[in-house]
């Protein structure tokens, strides 16, 4: 059967950017029972050579100086926010303008209120609230849950791993 095709976008290939670029291809091979394979569109960062080596190393068919050329895009079908904190929510907000499904790198935002207003708009979309973080969902996560046992107390639970699931996390930064 012919595999459904999805069309990505990445914004910012730094290293978490380049991180998604790398896993985006191997979703055909990692989940082959979902049917889609997906296709490195295009990539948005202000870094000639970033874009350079987004084309010439990583796959991408073009890159955009401007993220807002890549939401233009018509020929992307969901993006990856992987940009620094400061620009998380703007970018968010104009993909929810776009029409453009979006991962989004943790934090949503530099504040609550930011995030909050992404999650807002994203549901006034009529889509989920954007997943954020890897810390917060598989597959670490369900990693974590399933192979380290409590190293401390109740009080103060941390996984072997290194990981504090239910302690408050410290404010972002830009
Ligand atoms: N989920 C996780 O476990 C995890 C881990 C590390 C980082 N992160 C998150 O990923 C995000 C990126 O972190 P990183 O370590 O890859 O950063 P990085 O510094 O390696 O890369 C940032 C990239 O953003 C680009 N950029 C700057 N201004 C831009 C703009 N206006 N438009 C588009 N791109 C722009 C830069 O050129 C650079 O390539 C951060 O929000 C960070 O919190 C998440």
């Amino acid at each position: 059967m012919a595999k459904k095709t999805i069309g990505v976008g990445v914004v910012s290939l730094g290293w978490m950017g380049r991180l998604h670029a790398r896993s985006y291809r191997s979703v055909s091979e990692r989940f082959p029972e979902l049917g889609v394979e997906a296709r490195l569109v295009a990539a948005a960062d202000p870094i000639e050579e970033v874009q350079r080596a987004a084309v010439e190393d990583l796959g991408f068919e073009r890159a955009y100086a401007d993220y807002h050329e890549l939401l233009a895009d018509p020929e992307i079908d969901v993006v990856s926010i992987c940009s620094p904190n400061f620009l998380h929510a703007e970018i968010a907000l104009a993909a929810i303008e776009a029409g453009k499904p979006f991962w989004i790198e943790k934090p949503m935002g530099v504040s609550a209120e930011q995030a909050r207003t992404v999650a807002q708009a994203a549901e006034k979309a009529g889509r989920s609230p954007p997943s954020a973080s890897t810390t917060a969902t598989p597959p670490p996560s369900s990693t974590c849950a399933s192979s380290c046992a409590p190293a401390s107390s109740a009080a103060s639970p941390t996984c072997a791993c290194g990981s504090s699931p239910t302690t408050t996390p410290p404010p972002w930064g830009p």
